[in-house]
């Protein structure tokens, strides 16, 4: 049996035999256990090779489930409360603080060695009623109040804390979201920020919200406030990004460049409460894209699944989690995993993306056509890349595009990028060179200026 909390001890194990045994053994048979070995197993072990967690939320009541805490002791490495440590579970009453519920996760959790991330010192839903009752520096003080006091309860056993959660408001505004804690001042997030921080200064503090992923008016206002408290030196140190996604609220194209803009601010970018409704080999898709996006983010230090199996998702009737309600292992679980050991992902099945009957030919001898979107804002883009194979298969692809004057390329995904300004070409990496006749496989990149149009596709 594999632990899944001592991935990175158990492969120096590896090297050290296959390099003893290279000597004494027939060498074929020593690296094949060696490579065999090196795909982890579980989801928190192959996330830990790479430095990184992989968590779910976890319910206290369901701890005495045995197929939901098998699943959560083999496949996790850090566990997220799901509400036991909102407001009116750990303050029911003003002053009186109940850790019960949220203890059992956390020292089961620690026990074995898992992370926990702590969910949510400050937030305008899940408050007890009694602060309702409140408002302006009697409210600000409660909840400072209960920072301070929770955070110094967990000090040293936290992770991560989400010290605020949700604080703005969706749709074109981008400003702040209206309530309680909101009219106590417009200062109460870095107040509670910095409460959190006096009260366990080793967790990582972080600002977590959904409808975020994307790059839109609602992250582009939580994007300012971290530049403005970084730059003012009230302590953050993480965004999360919920990850809630649905037909209505899919995966962004742009989520990988939107995790790696916070990232660029000098903060961890965490995804926290990952869920995609659906179903087979879409479902799988996009659990792998949303890894990927992760993994090609250097300071994207964790993945957080909202849960274990379908039957415990707070949105059941979607299916959107890794496990079904008996606890076995969906499409979106294996492709996951492929994705988090940098495998081949999972193909979308041919008939998702048929040739459409009308459309031309690539021109003879290039063997596939690019075509670009653009995602423009003022002083920067995300450009997404659509190859698509002509008549034959294709076993490896280049695109080029030529940028427009003082653009430049800072970031690339499912693609190697040489040159980063002028015409700069675009290679297949080891996962998605190989295209079907007439299917697709999208890359993307970032850039500062203004992005290119228009793309050429040359088969390799
Ligand atoms: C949800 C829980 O999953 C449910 O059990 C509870 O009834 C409501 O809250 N954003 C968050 C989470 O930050 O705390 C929410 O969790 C889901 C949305």
């Amino acid at each position: 049996m594999i632990d899944p909390h001592r991935p990175q001890r158990r492969r120096r194990v590896l090297a050290v035999a296959t390099g003893l045994t290279a000597g004494l053994l027939a060498t074929a048979g020593a690296l094949t256990v060696a490579s065999t070995a090196d795909a982890a197993t579980t989801l928190g072990a192959s996330a830990a090779a790479t430095g990184r967690y992989f968590g779910t939320a976890v319910a206290a009541y369901k701890l005495s489930d045995s197929t939901y805490s098998n699943i959560l002791n083999t496949e996790f490495n850090s566990v997220t409360p799901e509400n036991e440590m909102k407001w009116d579970a750990t303050e029911p009453s003003q002053g009186n603080f109940t850790y019960s519920s949220a203890d059992q996760i956390v020292n089961r959790a620690r026990a074995q060695g898992m992370k926990v991330r702590g969910h949510a010192l400050a937030w305008h839903q899940q408050q007890p009623g009694w602060t309702s009752n409140l408002s302006g520096t009697a409210l600000r003080n409660a909840m400072l109040n209960h920072v301070t006091q929770v955070a110094t309860y967990y000090r040293g056993k936290i992770d991560s804390w989400d010290v605020v959660n949700e604080a703005f408001a969706d749709g074109g505004g981008g400003g702040r979201r209206d309530s309680n804690l909101q009219r106590t001042g417009n200062d109460w997030i870095e107040a509670a920020f910095r409460a959190a921080r006096t009260a366990d200064p080793a967790a990582k503090l972080c600002y977590n919200d959904y409808n975020t992923d994307g790059q839109n008016a609602k992250s582009n206002a939580v994007y300012a406030m971290v530049q403005d408290f970084k730059s003012r030196g009230v302590p953050i140190d993480c965004v999360g990004f919920q990850s809630h996604f649905n037909a209505q609220s899919p995966l962004p194209s742009d989520y990988q460049a939107n995790l790696q803009r916070f990232a660029n601010l000098g903060v961890d970018v965490q995804i926290t409460e990952l869920d995609i409704e659906g179903s087979g080999s879409t479902q799988a898709n996009s659990y792998a894209s949303a890894v990927r996006a992760c993994l090609a983010v250097t300071r994207c230090n964790g993945i957080t699944v909202w849960g274990i199996r379908d039957s415990d998702s707070w949105r059941a009737s979607g299916t959107p989690l890794l496990f079904d309600n008996s606890g076995n292992k969906k499409a979106a679980y294996t492709s996951a995993l492929a994705a988090l050991n940098n495998g081949q992902p999972t193909d979308p099945p041919p008939t998702t993306t048929p040739p459409p009957a009308t459309t031309t030919p690539p021109p003879s001898g290039s063997g596939c056509t690019a075509t670009v979107s653009l995602n423009q804002w003022n002083g920067g883009f995300v450009a997404t890349v659509r190859v698509t194979a002509g008549g034959n298969q294709l076993t490896g692809w280049s695109a080029g595009l030529t940028l427009p004057s003082g653009a430049a390329v800072t970031n690339t995904w499912n693609a190697q990028a040489s040159g980063s300004s002028g015409t700069v070409n675009f290679a297949n990496v080891a996962y998605n060179g190989t295209v079907n006749a007439g299917a697709s496989t999208e890359f993307g990149f970032q850039g500062t200026g203004t992005g290119p149009g228009t793309a050429s596709c040359t088969a390799r």
